[in-house]
């Protein structure tokens, strides 16, 4: 039921700093410690390599998770597009661990690599919405995203609790791998204050709705751009709009951009940069003003700690290694109220499923 909201999606959207307060509570103890499966810790602690598999929005999170693994537990990582993996047969290393990432549960690509992992006897993780669906009754090992349920197409809460859940996850396997970056990660404190920073974000809806409006809606093309992690959560930003709003968006990793597709930059395209690490901060903002010198409109998303007169959207300040939870949120929100003034129906953009069950 939505209640008096006038799309799904706003809901979830806005369900989202509950949702990160559930996952601190039911997989962090209060002294900040993971509260995840012993055995799967032991089990992931032998592998060399973590796999990590998805489509889409899931996949999106699983590259911010390939970061979250590699700082905190030093175990290499990949991230495959499941619709690839099934057939490409890539080289494995001695002792793969696999992940599985779906809301659903029912996505066939990922479960078709699920069934090539199985047949090998490697071991996996789904971690998925859906208690009981195909992709969490054929893993070895299980952990819910516990979002409650997600009815609008354009996936929200489950890209957050995701990379939540594998916050948590990776601060567990960094501890028991005796890392001292994963056992300093307060991933219990973080959350919390990522969900006072979601709804702070939230509260400027209105906003984010005028900037939509004024620049988004009119526009067929646009571009979301970052560095790192940043480059992770542009990719997922252009998937937003491009699947509620129809506008043909990209993301790109920022330093990529002259390399080419800067051609593209007309007047009065839209180009957002999205800007919360440190160390690549300043090289994003030029790369925003090659853009802007060709013509584009910018735009930014800047981490608190880093802003600068003229700012766009300021999000409050998280550990860096998390930001993802906060940058997508406008985002979200760009994507959804440049549908609905478009008229669009947002929870139900035309071509697409809320579950992909053919490959
Ligand atoms: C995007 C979206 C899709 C799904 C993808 C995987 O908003 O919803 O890209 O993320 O089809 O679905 P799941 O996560 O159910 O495997």
């Amino acid at each position: 039921d939505k209640g008096t909201y006038p799309y799904y999606m706003l809901k979830e959207i806005d369900e989202q700093p509950n949702v990160m307060r559930n996952l601190a509570s039911l997989y962090t103890q209060e002294s900040g410690r993971p509260n995840i499966d012993q055995d799967l810790i032991n089990t992931m602690k032998q592998a060399d390599r973590i796999y990590i598999v998805g489509a889409g929005t899931s996949y999106h999170a699983g590259l911010v998770g390939k970061k979250l693994f590699e700082k905190l537990t030093h175990v290499p990582t990949e991230v495959h597009v499941a619709s690839e993996f099934a057939y490409d047969n890539p080289l494995l290393s001695d002792n793969p661990f696999f992940i599985f990432l779906s809301q659903s549960g029912e996505t066939a690509d990922s479960r078709e690599v699920l069934v090539n992992v199985n047949a090998h006897d490697y071991k996996s993780l789904t971690i998925t919405n859906v208690e009981n669906s195909t992709l969490f009754r054929e893993a070895t090992y299980t952990l819910l995203l516990h979002a409650g349920p997600e009815i609008s197409v354009a996936s929200t809460k489950a890209y957050t609790a995701q990379i939540g859940v594998e916050a948590i996850l990776a601060k567990a396997l960094g501890e028991a791998k005796q890392q001292v970056i994963a056992e300093e990660f307060d991933i219990r404190q973080q959350l919390g204050l990522v969900a006072t920073g979601m709804q702070a974000i939230i509260d400027e809806k209105d906003m984010i709705e005028d900037l939509a409006k004024k620049y988004f809606v009119p526009t067929s093309k646009a571009f979301y751009i970052g560095r790192g992690i940043d480059q992770t959560v542009s990719l997922e930003s252009a998937l937003k709009l491009k699947e509620i709003s129809y506008v043909q968006a990209e993301g790109f990793a920022s330093g990529e951009l002259k390399h080419g597709t800067i051609a593209l930059i007309e007047e009065g395209t839209p180009v957002v940069g999205i800007i919360t690490q440190k160390r690549t901060a300043n090289l994003t903002r030029s790369n925003l003003q090659e853009t802007m010198s060709r013509g584009a409109q910018t735009f930014t998303i800047v981490r608190k700690g880093l802003a600068q007169d003229g700012d766009t959207i300021i999000i409050p300040d998280v550990d860096e290694m998390i930001t993802p939870l906060l940058s997508v949120v406008p985002a979200q929100l760009i994507a959804y109220y440049t549908s609905l003034n478009k008229g669009l129906d947002v929870d139900r953009p035309r071509n697409l499923a809320k579950s992909v069950t053919v490959e």
